[in-house]
């Protein structure tokens, strides 16, 4: 995979030496290049931004510029080489990053990321490229501001490098964490000594029984999703969940009920979906 970084602060990138992605890099597995968005500047104080139409505080940055950049480092849509690159644009007001979107993205042959600063990059880029045909991501890392696009392209570099084939040394690992397929977080971890500061690693997890650890960790996983990200619960396909699994629920306070159909809104499906609910709350 090739990644393109565009940055006003290559050097803010350096920590993509570093650790697993370093390592691809090193190893060849993940080509990525980082770029200063001042080099396709023309004037002589190299200028990126300039005052918002409109009024406003703050500086946006100017499309012509970036323009210059994308250009040269997006394979043009509809090429032999694939259908061009993913123009990713970090930014507060994008869709929620999440790891379908890491799993997306590495699926991708090239990446192309342009890291905004100040108050963001003209919208006119993301239209002209999708416009031209291009697949363009404008995505947030969290609801929250930032100074810039640098540590979301971090984040992301990160979450879609290890997805790479062979960046992960073990796969294995890829399988159960939080966030995968199961949609739900991942269980409690221990490792030696057995017994620290008075705390206990659970009798369970040494006692080599592999079912009985696989269930024990399964009910962690949703126990802490019930307390800690309660959403998780309710996207969770109750299909997918056997009678312990809705025993612990239940103890947690939630349940399962029948769908509310699709109440002849139009809907594709006629099926009615069971739904994960806090106990109490009516549909
Ligand atoms: N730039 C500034 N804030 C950001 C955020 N939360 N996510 C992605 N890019 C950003």
């Amino acid at each position: 995979m090739r990644i393109d970084i565009v940055t006003i602060f290559p050097d803010y990138l350096a920590a993509l030496d570093l650790s697993l992605v370093g390592k691809a890099r090193r190893a060849g597995l993940l080509d990525l290049r980082v770029h200063d968005l001042r080099d396709w500047t023309r004037d002589r104080h190299r200028t990126v931004d300039d005052t918002p139409f409109g009024g406003g505080a703050g500086m946006v940055m100017r499309p012509d510029v970036w323009g210059s950049a994308l250009d040269d480092l997006l394979v043009p849509a509809g090429t032999a080489s694939g259908g061009g690159a993913r123009l990713v644009i970090p930014t507060p007001s994008g869709e929620v990053f999440t790891q379908r979107h890491a799993e997306a993205l590495a699926g991708e042959g090239h990446l192309v990321i342009a890291c905004g600063r100040y108050e963001g990059i003209d919208a006119r880029v993301a239209e002209h490229y999708r416009g031209a045909g291009h697949r363009v991501s404008e995505l947030s890392i969290g609801d929250y501001v930032l100074n810039g696009g640098e540590v979301a392209a971090l984040v992301m570099v990160e979450a879609v490098g290890r997805l790479l084939p062979g960046v992960v040394g073990n796969p294995e690992s890829l399988v159960e964490e939080s966030h995968g397929a199961a949609g739900l977080l991942e269980y409690p971890v221990y490792t030696k000594p057995p017994s620290w500061q008075e705390h206990e690693v659970p009798e369970v997890l040494l006692s080599g029984h592999h079912a009985r650890i696989d269930r024990w960790r399964r009910d962690r996983a949703l126990e802490r999703t019930a307390q800690r990200r309660p959403d998780l619960l309710s996207a969770l396909d109750a299909g997918d969940l056997d009678a312990h699994d809705r025993a612990v629920l239940a103890d947690a306070g939630w349940e399962v009920v029948a769908g509310p159909g699709d109440g002849g809104s139009g809907g594709a499906s006629h099926e009615s979906r069971p739904a994960v609910v806090r106990r109490g709350v009516a549909e």
